[in-house]
């Protein structure tokens, strides 16, 4: 098959596909919780300077990979050197992973959008709510399902292109509505301390579970690590900027996480009576004190029902690429149909997410390394996986085809301004660190996900 890979009519439109993937729950609903659970500003001080360095070397990386090779993830590794072709593999495990708990998520979002659109806004806010919801066997389960089964259904009839349009209209929206909320917060009386958290960093909190938290959150936020960025590189136009590229996506993404925290954090401060336990809640927190600030908010009901729906597409977004690599795997590796790959996935996903869902309640009593099976997963492709393949791409970078092989990629649309950066990060600072820091984690043995 000799077919022309269809490419983006531009750099615009580039940037937007791949930021359409990076922004989802990763943004909204994890780095918020992440940042407040890992002392406020020092975590976000650690993430910011990861994502100039580690962050950017890496999705030059696999866009100049994926470019080069006009191949996806499986293809694109082997194509380059036969005997590093696992790397492209283990890689695409990774979405599979992700998806089921990701869906988990998505169905919590999409049951909060009927709440708030049956003007159950305020009882959403009570204390006890949304513990409430996780905890019981069979709603959350059947959000769940309603929710990976659009995914599904959107995959299989390959009507992405559809919900990407939607999607870009509505994430300008999103950043104007977050933005919006942001600033109301931060006028709530005590809030105000929050932003002062989140802002500052206080080092005494600095630690080497900071970093590889704030390093996982990395890669799952800008989708690094897993292939997805080397598939959309292969569709990349050779004429398009891959440095400006690579650095407005890097924009959109940090920018929208920021923001994020920057609402959810004080709205804790405000809300909670100065109880610091709040800011430890994980998983939870956007559930939890959202609905607080739109109770506050006069019309608050309405902006928490257009909320969670533009939250809800942008998790869409996310969880039909994520659904959409896996499904190009299958249908690549074993020949199978579409349809046939989409309902494999979709059981597959079901399967795996109940553990995750039935694990906030009548499951909770089962753990894996003292953890319930959300976090498991959740700490599993995050800072465990992740961290070997972005290792493994280092190390085929920077020592098997050589940074200048991806430095030609890049310059064939322009100068590398930074590709001193791109080659040191590569070659000598990223496999450093990420080995001590996986050495470490795994030294003080998993218990550290539970802190
Ligand atoms: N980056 C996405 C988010 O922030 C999540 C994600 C991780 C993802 N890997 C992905 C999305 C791969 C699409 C494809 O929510």
């Amino acid at each position: 098959m000799n077919e022309k890979r269809s490419s983006f009519t531009g750099r615009i439109g580039f940037v937007l596909a791949a930021a359409g993937s990076a922004v989802g729950l990763g943004n909204i609903w994890r780095f918020p919780y992440l940042a407040a659970k890992y002392g406020g500003g020092i975590f976000l001080l650690v993430y910011l300077i990861l994502a100039v360095t580690f962050g950017f070397a890496l999705m030059i990386a696999e866009i100049a990979l994926g470019r080069k090779t006009g191949m996806s993830t499986i293809g694109a590794y082997s194509k380059l050197n036969k005997r590093f072709g696992f790397i492209g593999i283990l890689g695409a495990v990774i979405p599979a992973i992700i998806l089921p708990y990701y869906s988990v998520i998505g169905g919590w979002v999409t049951k909060y959008l009927t709440v708030f659109l049956t003007g159950g806004g305020s009882a959403a806010a009570a204390d006890g709510f949304f513990s409430a919801f996780i905890g019981k066997p069979v709603e959350p389960l059947i959000w769940f399902f309603i929710y990976i089964a659009v995914t599904t259904v959107v995959v299989m009839f390959g009507v992405e292109k559809g919900v990407e349009k939607v999607s870009k209209i509505m994430m300008p929206i999103l950043v104007v509505l977050t933005l919006f909320i942001a600033v109301y917060t931060m006028f709530i009386p005590g809030a105000m301390e929050g932003v002062l958290y989140y802002i500052t960093p206080d080092f005494s909190k600095f630690s080497v579970t900071t970093v590889l938290a704030a390093m996982g959150q990395l890669f799952y936020s800008m989708s690094l690590a897993m292939g997805i960025m080397i598939t959309y590189g292969s569709y990349m136009k050779k004429e398009d900027n891959l440095e400006k590229s690579v650095r407005h996506i890097e924009l959109f993404d940090t920018g929208i996480a920021f923001l994020a925290g920057l609402m959810i954090i004080p709205a804790v401060f405000a809300f909670s009576g100065g109880d610091e336990s709040a800011l430890g809640q994980g998983p939870g927190l956007m559930f939890v004190t959202l609905p607080k600030v739109f109770d506050y908010i006069p019309g608050g009901s309405i902006i928490g029902f257009v909320f969670f729906l533009l939250v809800l597409f942008a998790a869409l977004t996310s969880s039909i690429s994520l659904m959409e690599t896996i499904v190009s795997v299958l249908m690549d590796k074993f020949k199978l149909g579409r349809k046939v790959s989409c309902l494999i996935v979709f059981i597959f996903s079901i399967l795996l997410g109940i553990s995750s869902s039935l694990g906030n309640g009548i499951w909770a009593d089962i753990t894996i390394f003292g953890v319930d099976f959300l976090t498991f997963f959740d700490f599993a492709s995050n800072s465990v996986l992740m961290p070997i393949v972005a290792f493994l791409t280092c190390i085929f970078v920077g020592y098997v085809i050589k940074p200048q092989s991806l430095i030609d990629e890049v310059e064939i649309s322009g100068p590398f301004k930074s590709k001193r950066l791109f080659t040191v990060v590569i070659k000598y600072i990223a496999p450093v660190c990420i080995l001590l820091i996986l050495i470490s984690s795994v030294l003080n043995g998993l218990e550290i996900i539970s802190i």
